[in-house]
């Protein structure tokens, strides 16, 4: 039983390249012994989007840990779902920044080109994760 859940949070502090690091790296070591996938998206410096893909109790499991986690606030569930297939399967925790994805991308999917994960439908940000993965947008994790 695959399950997909789709979160934004907003960084305890600015996000910079030591904090998503540590992330990653936990996130890289720990998932692929559960199986999970996905991808964490750093929004313009300050917001978390991240998308889970896995057994319905490895997601979970990971997902009170990452609830429980102090470098991060506002930890808000966009979608949960039930799915047939991954859509992530080939990163172990890939990585996007969204000031590095064209602004064209992004205003496909935001009213402004300063996306707000608290904004939009978790669908929206799952279509969004989605084609930022088909332009070779996240980096590494694989
Ligand atoms: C935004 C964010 C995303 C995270 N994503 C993951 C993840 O995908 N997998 C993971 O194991 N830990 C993730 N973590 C870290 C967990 O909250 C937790 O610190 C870590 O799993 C503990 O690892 P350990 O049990 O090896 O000490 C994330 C943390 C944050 C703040």
């Amino acid at each position: 039983m695959l399950v997909r859940l789709v979160y934004a949070s907003r960084s305890a502090s600015p996000v910079t390249d030591e904090v998503v690091g540590s992330i990653l790296a936990q996130s890289r070591k720990n998932n692929p012994e559960h199986g999970v996938t996905g991808v964490l998206c750093v929004c313009h410096g300050d917001v978390f989007l991240q998308v889970l893909e896995g057994g319905r109790e490895e997601v979970n499991r990971i997902y009170s840990k990452v609830l429980r986690d102090d470098r991060h606030i506002d930890v808000t569930l966009l979608d949960y779902a039930e799915i047939n297939q991954r859509r992530f399967s080939g990163w172990r925790m890939g990585r996007v920044d969204l000031d590095k994805v064209n602004a064209g991308i992004i205003l496909k999917y935001s009213e402004k080109p300063r996306l707000d994960p608290f904004m939009i439908s978790g669908r929206v940000a799952l279509t969004l994760l989605e084609e930022l993965g088909s332009s070779a947008s996240i980096m590494g994790g694989s």
